[in-house]
């Protein structure tokens, strides 16, 4: 870190508490491009005073390096205090060189892949003038109908933890001030991912054990690796909106977790504490979401009118407000802002480091590695010799592909899966047909009678569908989230005449494929996979890439298992999984379908053949302070080398609390060559089986637990042990 030797204290000193309040204000980069003159649109609307800019402490989104340097110049010419404002962003799954969203990401299982992309990010983002960035966005989720899932780890909690520490590790690197890296902002605390029904912003209601066992994890393990900011969440959580929820961000944050760091509302936030119907006016939400330290006022222009007269009035200290600029401050002092207001952010850096060599090479392993092959009836991967290719569907030759929050990431930058096939077979003979709109009303079919005789006269046809990058990401939540418009039907209609077809799906969610699943021989899983997305398609069905992603969201049968997921309690009348097909009576199932969703988490296939021999265990007895090894035999019964996610998952068969039916405790992503055979092994260690009691003590109890390995809906190898006290 350089070694910065301005006087925090003494600044703070010198500064007017006009001065002061102006650090806890954030605004767009709009307010201050306008400064000059009289502000107009939406910070007139607010009611801010041009003269007053300079006191503003933070300033969100920008396009590029010259306007940062601008504003930061301005500013530092009319501040007299010569403080500098600190940039924030959203860079969520890339910057300018996009990678796939995290939903996909995280199905790559390999946290140091994370933390590349995660670099690669703060790296781009940085020489453009980002110093801090919202990520990561660690919400827990279940319900595949909200839009936001996208952005998420999915629906296990020690997997989410473990990929948004590795962001906050990869972005922060150790020390912010370097021009590689970024402060990070963990959001949104807490439980954003429940909302009711799927709908984004919606009311959240959960225990304080679920709370506590799915939903709290990953924000902690942000917080444990040393995560600079945290972002409360829109929602009401269990009757009180977070920004203003002292249990959540008084009891839990910060005297049970220790976190130190800077609090920054969401955009507008404090604002809708009124609209929940928990303040009456900004004065007083101000000081609600104020006293419940929350520092930093996100575009609501609530503080910049409220907190000087609240400060006044008596109901909020002084010493309270020096408090929270001191936070500012520091953060910015440890940025190395006061030596180098620009963070070393240039227009030539900027424009070498976008997009290059390096950055794509990055993306694109990300993408093959984040692809899930769903299904694989023997027809991939296809072979190079074919000569005429067809590919049909929106999405062929789509350049809309790298999802939603993609930052300055331009859809024209990325490569279509016609440009990826075309990049790798030159000479072959590559047909694209749209045949139908993927709009979710469109009805329209006249172009499946091209589709059709294409896929007839075709050696292998590639189907490109999904739904497109508006249909998911923030507010963008589908009550029928299946493949939207007619391209089901276009599916099985290309499949009926050509058996050598696989299809290919982009979405920002997973979506309910049981309408193409039994028809289409073949599915990958692209998810948005970034800049580089046509080419690493066209090297997974061709075989130059082998598929080892894994689903990290269960993808229902239908919306109405919504929220699904493989981690839940057992019920007093579960039904058995051989009975999935069949309505049992008085069980806890469906009439008109199984419980079982089509593709579970932890589901993906190779093109190797990866074959469990066997589980093991060195005692079946062990105690408080010693280890138990599990050893896993795999075997890659293939001429293809390949890469396996090796899962480890544990029950607790009798606890005094209702346990989940299985849990992932492990995982390691092994390289096998064409048949080798390897013992992958794994520690059990007391503490891995602790959970939350009656009363909500983390403790472990002395019992029996199973291990097993496979993936969560299809268990391969299941052992007994003990837990003696
Ligand atoms: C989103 C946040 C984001 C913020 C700033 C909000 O609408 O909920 O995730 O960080 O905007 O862009």
């Amino acid at each position: 870190m350089k070694k910065s030797n301005v006087d925090i204290n003494a600044l703070i000193d010198s500064m007017t508490l006009k001065e002061k309040v102006g650090q806890l204000v954030q605004f767009t980069s709009h307010f201050f491009i306008k400064s000059n003159e009289s502000l107009t649109g939406p910070a007139e609307q607010m009611g801010v005073a041009p003269e007053d800019l300079y006191t503003v402490g933070s300033v969100i989104g920008f396009s590029e390096a010259k306007d940062m340097i601008g504003i930061q110049d301005k500013h530092l010419k009319e501040d007299p205090h010569k403080i500098p404002l600190m940039f924030m962003m959203d860079v969520i799954h890339g910057y300018r060189t996009i990678y796939p969203i995290l939903l996909g990401l995280c199905g790559s299982f390999d946290p140091e892949l994370v933390k590349e992309c995660s670099r690669m990010a703060a790296k781009e983002a940085s020489a453009s003038g980002v110093q801090v960035t919202f990520t990561p966005m660690v919400d827990y989720v279940r319900d595949i109908r909200w839009g936001r899932v996208m952005e998420s780890c999915g629906e296990d909690p020690y997997l989410a933890s473990i990929m948004g520490a590795a962001q906050v590790e990869a972005i922060q690197g150790g020390d912010i001030s370097s021009p590689e890296h970024l402060a990070a902002c963990v959001k949104h605390f807490a439980a954003y991912g429940g909302a009711e029904a799927g709908r984004d912003y919606n009311t959240v209601d959960a225990s304080e054990r679920a709370l506590r066992e799915y939903y709290f994890p990953a924000y902690k393990a942000c917080v444990d690796a040393g995560v600079k900011m945290l972002m409360p969440s829109f929602n009401s959580l269990n009757g009180v909106p977070s920004t203003a929820n002292k249990w959540l961000m008084q009891n839990v944050l910060r005297d049970e977790w220790g976190f130190d760091g800077l609090v920054i509302s969401d955009w507008g936030a404090v604002h809708e504490l009124c609209i929940h119907g928990v303040a009456e006016n900004h004065r007083q939400a101000s000081e609600m979401a104020f006293s419940n330290g929350c520092h930093i006022d996100m575009m609501a222009g609530a503080y910049y009118h409220n907190l000087e007269k609240l400060v006044k009035d008596g109901k909020i200290s002084e010493e309270a407000i020096n408090d929270a600029v001191r936070r500012v401050l520091e953060l910015k002092k440890e940025l190395g802002l006061f030596e180098d207001p620009y963070h070393n952010a240039s227009p030539e850096k900027e424009n070498s480091l976008a997009l290059c060599d390096a950055h794509r090479a990055i993306a694109l392993r990300a993408a093959e590695e984040s692809s899930v092959l769903l299904k694989n009836d023997g027809v991939l991967p296809f072979s190079t010799d074919h000569k005429k290719i067809a590919l049909i569907g929106p999405f062929a030759q789509a350049k809309e592909i790298i999802g939603p929050w993609s930052c300055h990431g331009k859809s024209e930058e990325s490569t279509t899966v016609e440009e990826g096939v075309k990049n790798l077979l030159p000479n072959s003979d590559i047909i694209s047909v749209t045949a139908c709109s993927f709009i979710w009303n469109d009805t329209d079919t006249s172009g499946f009678e091209e589709a059709i005789n294409a896929a007839k006269n075709a050696d292998a046809v590639i189907l490109c569908l999904g739904e497109p990058e508006n249909y998911s990401g923030e507010g963008n939540c589908r009550t029928d989230p299946s493949l939207p418009g007619v391209q089901s039907k276009l599916a099985n209609q290309i499949a009926k005449v050509n058996k050598n077809t696989a299809a290919l799906i982009f979405s920002g969610r997973p979506l309910v494929l049981t309408d193409i699943n039994d028809s289409v021989p073949a599915i990958m899983q692209m998810w948005f996979p970034g800049t580089e997305g046509g080419s690493a398609a066209a090297n997974l069905l061709f075989g130059k890439a082998n598929p080892c992603g894994k689903v990290v969201m269960s993808f229902p049968k239908s919306v109405g298992q919504c929220p699904i997921y493989y981690n839940h309690y057992s019920t007093g009348r579960p039904k058995k999984a051989k009975y999935e097909n069949e309505y049992k009576p008085f069980r806890s199932n469906y009439i008109d379908c199984g419980n079982l969703p089509l593709y579970s988490f932890g589901h993906g296939l190779s093109y190797s053949n990866f074959v469990y021999e066997s589980l093991t265990l060195d005692k079946d007895t062990f105690k408080e302070g010693e280890e138990l090894t599990v050893s896993v035999t795999i075997y890659n019964d293939s001429e293809y080398a390949g890469k396996e996610v090796v899962q480890l998952y544990l029950q607790d068969l009798v606890a005094s609390a209702a346990r989940p039916v299985q849990s992932l405790i492990a995982f390691e992503k092994v390289e096998f060559a064409p048949h080798e055979r390897k013992v992958v092994t794994f520690k059990i260690v007391e503490p891995m089986l602790r959970f939350y009691d009656a009363y909500c003590n983390f403790i472990s109890e002395e019992g029996k637990f199973t291990v097993s390995c496979g993936r969560a809906d299809a268990l391969l190898h299941t052992t007994e042990f003990t837990l003696k006290k």
